[in-house]
C-alpha cells in the first residue's frame, strides 16, 4: 500500500520524505489556504522534494477553464497529478488529461457509480473521503471495499486512493480491504508507528542496557 501525506506543508513533508515511508503528496484548496504560502510555488516546491505523485487541485468547474488551469500545474514537473473533482467537467477533463499520459487524481468522490465513471474516464486515482462519509452517518469502509470489488471485476488499473484519513485504524481497515493508496495528516502518518508498549519496551532496554556498564564499539 502506497503513502501519501495529505499536506501542503512542506516541512511536513521534507520531515517525512525523510523516513523513506513517503511514496506521494495530495493537496487541496483547503490545505493550500492552511500552508498560507503561494500555491505554484509550494507545489514546485513539494514535487521536488517527492518523486511520487504530487496532486495539484484545478479550482475551476468549467472543462475550458479546468484544461487551462489542469495545463499551469502539469507544467511544474512531471510527478504532477492534476486533481480534478468528480463533475461532469471533471470527469471529461480526466478523459482528455489522462488521453494525453497526464496523472489525474479525480477527488470528493462519495459513490460507487462515481468511482465507476472515474475509472472510465481513465483516471489514475480515485479519491473517496472515507472521514466525510463517515460523518454523515455513511460507512465509508464499506465504500472502498464496494470499489475494490468493481475495479476487480473489470480489471480497471484506475488506483483507490482512500482520502479524509481521520485515525489509524482507516489505514489498517483501507490495507485490509486492499485498496492501493491511502493519504493522511502527517499526524496520523506518525501515530502510526507509536505503540505504548513499544514505547515502554524501549525505555526498559535502554534501563537494563544501562545497567551493564557495556558500549557497543
Ligand atoms: O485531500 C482530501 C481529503 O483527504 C480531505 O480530508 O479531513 O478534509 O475530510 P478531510
Amino acid at each position: 500500500m502506497k503513502f501519501f501525506a495529505d499536506t501542503a506543508d512542506v516541512a511536513e513533508i521534507r520531515e517525512l520524505a525523510e523516513t523513506g515511508l513517503l511514496d506521494g503528496v495530495t493537496t487541496n484548496p483547503t490545505l493550500v489556504a492552511k500552508a498560507g504560502r503561494n500555491f505554484l510555488e509550494s507545489v514546485r516546491e513539494i514535487a521536488r522534494v517527492v518523486s511520487g505523485p504530487v496532486s495539484a487541485e484545478v479550482v475551476a468547474a468549467d472543462y475550458d477553464e479546468m484544461m487551462r488551469e489542469a495545463e499551469v500545474l502539469r507544467r511544474i514537473a512531471d510527478n504532477i497529478a492534476i486533481k480534478v473533482p468528480l463533475t461532469t467537467a471533471g470527469l471529461k477533463a480526466c478523459k482528455a488529461l489522462t488521453s494525453d499520459g497526464t496523472m489525474v487524481n479525480v477527488t470528493l468522490c462519495f459513490s460507487a457509480a462515481q468511482a465507476l465513471l472515474a475509472a472510465k474516464a481513465g483516471a489514475t486515482f480515485i479519491s473517496p473521503f472515507v472521514g466525510r462519509h463517515d460523518d454523515v452517518g455513511f460507512d465509508g469502509m464499506a465504500l472502498i471495499a464496494d470499489i475494490r470489488l468493481i475495479y476487480d471485476n473489470y480489471d480497471f488499473a484506475t488506483q483507490i486512493l482512500v482520502a479524509s484519513v481521520r485515525h489509524p485504524m482507516h489505514v489498517v481497515e483501507a490495507a485490509r480491504i486492499g485498496a492501493d493508496v491511502m493519504t493522511a495528516p502527517p499526524k496520523i502518518i506518525h501515530q502510526l508507528i507509536k505503540h505504548p508498549l513499544t514505547d515502554n519496551g524501549v525505555a526498559a532496554f535502554l534501563k537494563d542496557w544501562e545497567g551493564t556498564g557495556q558500549t557497543i564499539v
